[in-house]
């Protein structure tokens, strides 16, 4: 039986959140540029949401580019900003052939200004799609997106408009840039790191956790259908016993 077929597609995650990482370790094992790796990670972005596409998954988020990112070379940065807009152009007919939705998370007003023009066209042309919706975080870090709820939520308390007592875990929500997108179930991160590295702390509370050693370019369908198969063996108790699991 094929990895693929091995899947329940009565039982997909909801949402899966990708730490897409190894980019620049692949490209160094091939004595390239760090650059080419990004290249190539775009081809693995394709091949993954594409198969995710395919079997049916609702919701994917990519964390395609961190708050933490713009700390690197500025050359890096730029190419990286470059390889956004060519791609996100490129594979627009793609999405709308596939009824993907384009969505976006993060500090958007902090990307070059063609590659917000880009974006917001994007997601403009696929707002109608109802298949898959690919969700990427660009400028995205979770302090940065808890920090605005805070905000947005202390002046709605100080305008009279929020009751401190009535501020729970709807209302958190609601401030979140992930407002509307089901919290994922699954996270998956590539290149062997087991850590979080400031992506979505308040969704992925009661996620599944998949590390895989492999770097993002060399990561295929088949190993998307492992993690899919591997959440899928796991016993989610949400706080319960297994057997109050068993007995509901
Ligand atoms: C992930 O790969 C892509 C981005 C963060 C933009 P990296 O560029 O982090 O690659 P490594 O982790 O240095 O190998
Ligand atoms: C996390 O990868 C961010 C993205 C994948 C966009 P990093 O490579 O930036 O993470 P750290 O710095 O190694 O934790
Ligand atoms: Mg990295």
């Amino acid at each position: 039986m094929s990895r693929k077929d091995q899947i329940d597609i009565t039982k997909l995650p909801k949402h899966i959140a990708i730490i897409m990482d190894g980019n620049g370790r692949w490209a160094k094992g091939f004595g390239k540029f760090r650059i080419f790796g990004h290249y190539n990670g775009v081809k693995a972005v394709k091949t993954t949401v594409e198969a995710a596409a395919e079997i049916g998954l609702k919701y994917i988020t990519l964390y395609a580019f961190s708050t933490e990112n713009w700390n690197r070379p500025q050359k890096e940065v730029d190419d990286l900003m470059e390889l956004l807009i060519d791609t996100i152009k490129k594979e627009t007919p793609t999405l709308q052939k596939n009824n993907i939705r384009l969505k976006s998370i993060g500090n958007i007003s902090d990307l070059p200004a063609k590659c917000q023009l880009q974006l917001q066209e994007t997601i403009d042309a696929t707002k109608d799609n109802d298949g898959l919706t690919m969700v990427l975080a660009l400028s995205y870090s979770a302090k940065w997106d808890i920090i605005n709820a805070i905000k947005n939520i202390a002046t709605q308390v100080k305008n009279n408009e929020l009751a401190i007592s009535d501020i729970d875990d709807i209302v958190i929500d609601k401030h979140l840039s992930t407002n509307g997108i089901p919290n994922p179930d699954l996270m998956i991160r590539t290149s062997g790191e087991h850590r979080i590295s400031n992506f979505l702390l308040w969704e992925l509370a009661y996620a599944e956790f998949y590390f895989t050693p492999k770097l993002w370019p060399d990561f295929k369908e088949e190993d998307l259908y492992d993690a899919i198969i591997d959440f899928q063996q796991r016993e989610r108790r949400f706080g319960k016993t297994s057997e109050q699991l068993i007995t509901n």
